[in-house]
């Protein structure tokens, strides 16, 4: 089983190598084999090759079961030209490989809810909602251009959809929300935008087919609240790219740290990328203070979905919660009491609890 292995830019390669250490002692668990193959993909890729994604990347993920990936980008490259910036790379790469459903699980663990920014009231329960973000179109791949005006410049990124590319999405939230809760949320801003409305149109229609599934809509501003004020309302949430992206980073507080959030990227094939959902944190790179859990858990999705090994997903799952029981943290995550790591121990001790 070919793993294809981008460890990026910042704290890429710190957390990256956690999640690695956890699939290691998934192989001596479950006597299995993975090859690891490294790949390069933005900053550094910029760096040696002159290109964010060089095309023996794409090469080495479409002949891979999986691709793990840490994060990219940083002042360094902020100033590179348009289509040569290391997120170029990361969108191309997810344009290649044909994912367009990005899942986004916000867990909060409950012995993390005083970690979190907002009220334990809030959090009681613990959390567990997913976000099902479209992830190949809308405003990151419409139509962009910068043109000379009187007087100045205009700057425009068209947000466009085909009823295609929502029904495809929309068919995989339904199935999703089929194995959990059975509540769906369409989260758009269909009261401004004429996608959101063609959203609304296309979503219906597939409702019909799966009148088993509760759907509500909701508008992105009032979600965005609704998911501070009383986020045990939703379970699984439709959205657009760019809501998406936002809402994503919005729900990682609910569950204490944007270190604790993974994403799985599906296309029509089994072969998905995984990826944390923060960025590379160049501030803290290369200190030993990343949080690698979002990473780690990233790499359970990978077992799950693209190696179809639930039973090893679940042991990585189950391990993270242990080490967080026993009272371990990382500093974004840490409180009086509890037992600063850093994140190579954090990596050691969920590969030793697996
Ligand atoms: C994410 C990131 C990326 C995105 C950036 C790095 C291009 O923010 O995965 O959420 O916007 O998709
Ligand atoms: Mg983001």
């Amino acid at each position: 089983m070919k793993i294809t292995v981008i460890r990026g830019d910042g704290i890429g390669p710190e957390i990256v190598d956690q999640a690695i250490k956890a699939l290691h002692s998934v192989e001596k668990k479950y006597n299995c084999k993975f090859e690891f193959s490294d790949a390069l993909m933005g900053g550094c890729a910029i760096d040696e090759t002159g290109v964010p994604l060089p095309e023996e990347t794409v090469a080495s993920c479409k002949s891979s079961a999986a691709t793990l990936l840490g994060a990219v980008g940083g002042p360094k490259w902020d100033n590179q030209p348009a289509n040569l910036r290391p997120e170029d790379g990361l969108l191309g790469l997810r344009k290649a490989m044909g994912v367009y459903a990005n899942l986004r699980p916000a867990t909060l663990f409950e012995e993390l809810s005083a970690a979190s920014n907002l009220k334990e009231s809030v959090l009681k329960g613990g959390l567990d909602l997913l976000i099902v973000r479209e992830l190949l179109s809308g405003a990151y791949f419409g139509k962009k251009e910068v043109v000379e005006i009187e007087g100045g410049k205009k700057a425009t990124d068209a947000i466009e959809y085909t009823s295609h590319e929502i029904e495809r999405i929309a068919r995989v939230a339904f199935d999703i929300a089929r194995g959990r809760s059975r509540k769906l949320t369409l989260v758009d801003k269909a009261n401004v935008l004429y996608t959101s409305r063609l959203w609304r149109e296309v979503v219906a229609k597939v409702a019909e087919d799966n009148k088993d599934i509760k759907l509500n809509y909701m508008y992105v501003d009032n979600a965005a609240m609704q998911l501070i004020n009383d986020p045990h309302q939703f379970d699984v949430i439709l959205t657009e790219n760019m809501f998406g992206d936002i809402l994503s980073d919005e729900a990682s507080m609910l569950t204490g740290s944007l270190g604790m959030l993974p994403s799985a990227s599906l296309g029509d094939n089994s072969v998905g990328i995984y990826e944390p959902c923060h960025g590379s944190a160049p501030d803290i790179a290369g200190q030993d203070k990343a949080n690698p859990i979002a990473t780690i858990m990233s790499a359970a999705m990978l077992l799950r979905y693209s190696l179809k090994m639930e039973d090893a997903a679940e042991c990585v799952e189950k391990a993270v919660a242990k080490i967080i029981s026993k009272g371990y943290r990382t500093v974004d995550i840490m409180e009086e009491g509890k037992l600063l790591v850093g994140t190579k121990a954090m990596g050691d001790l969920i590969a030793a609890e697996i």
